[in-house]
């Protein structure tokens, strides 16, 4: 069975769909095969691997709401060989509410993965920026939660409510929920504001902290206009750089476990 990791944060414009991307894509360059989960409705997990959107036939939509066997062709290959993605369509802003009045209502995201999971070693989901029950089916299905927090004024507001939900859903749905990791994201040494947030969540985090910080990269933001991961659009930049030695750091700790 793969590893379910929910890269989960309620902040939007955290580094979420960025991290999940690329570490996707950098962790199939070291022979892990990945499957890259787009939960998010706006899709930028999918669009920025180079999914036409607005041409799907099926999505985790579909997988999450409808019985049986997924219609052939919901997972979709990418432009590295071992990482595969199952995108999201616009379709999924209504799930938030079609959800709530449905039977096992946390659990449709964990049974969708239950038979596609054995295919990979590890399966990313990109959450939306919400604490809603999209969120909640990612947290129920995950194995882990990996954190990506900016290196930004407040970057420790919602800290706690982040973590409060995490212990909501251990006490519900998923007693076994654990911690991955944190990515320090967009880090910009020029700044004190930088080094700051990185001491201050290192103090709160403590060695759940990757030792591998994002810096702020713009190619990392270009990329994805491309429908590439930084390491193919730019294998040089040091965005691209960052992402991999967080796969190396990444592997090394789950192998460590
Ligand atoms: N390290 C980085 N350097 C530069 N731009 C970044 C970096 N990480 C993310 N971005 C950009 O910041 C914006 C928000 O990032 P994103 O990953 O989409 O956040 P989230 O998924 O948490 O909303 C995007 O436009 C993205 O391209
Ligand atoms: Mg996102």
């Amino acid at each position: 069975m793969g590893k379910i990791i929910a890269v989960f944060n309620q902040k939007g414009g955290v580094g979420k769909t960025t991290t999940a991307v690329n570490l996707s894509a950098c962790l199939s360059l070291k022979d892990k095969k990945v499957l890259l989960v787009d939960l998010d409705p706006q899709g930028n997990a999918s669009s920025g691997l180079g999914i036409q959107r607005n041409q799907l036939e099926a999505s985790i939509y579909e997988l999450m709401f409808s019985e049986g066997e997924p219609p052939e062709g919901t997972i979709l290959s990418t432009p590295l060989p071992g990482l595969d993605v199952l995108p999201s369509t616009a379709d999924l802003a209504g799930a938030e509410v079609e959800l709530v009045n449905l039977p096992r209502r946390e659990y449709l995201l964990k049974d969708a993965l239950a038979d596609c999971s054995k295919d990979y070693d590890f399966v990313f989901i990109d959450c939306p920026p919400t604490l809603g029950l999209l969120s909640v089916n990612a947290l129920t299905a995950a194995d882990s939660v990996l954190i990506p927090i900016q290196c930004e004024y407040y970057a420790l507001e919602g800290v706690s409510e982040l973590l409060r939900t995490i212990d909501l859903v251990r006490a519900s749905t998923n007693p076994d929920l654990e911690i991955q990791g944190i990515v320090l994201s967009m880090y910009d040494g020029r700044t004190n504001l930088s080094i700051q947030v990185v001491e201050e969540v290192k103090k709160y985090f403590r060695d759940k902290v990757y030792t591998s910080i994002i810096p702020r990269n713009i190619r990392l933001a270009e990329a994805p206009s491309y429908g590439l991961p930084a390491i193919l659009y730019d294998p040089r930049s040091r965005g691209a750089d960052a992402y991999m030695q967080l796969a190396d750091e990444f592997v090394e700790m789950e192998e460590y476990r």
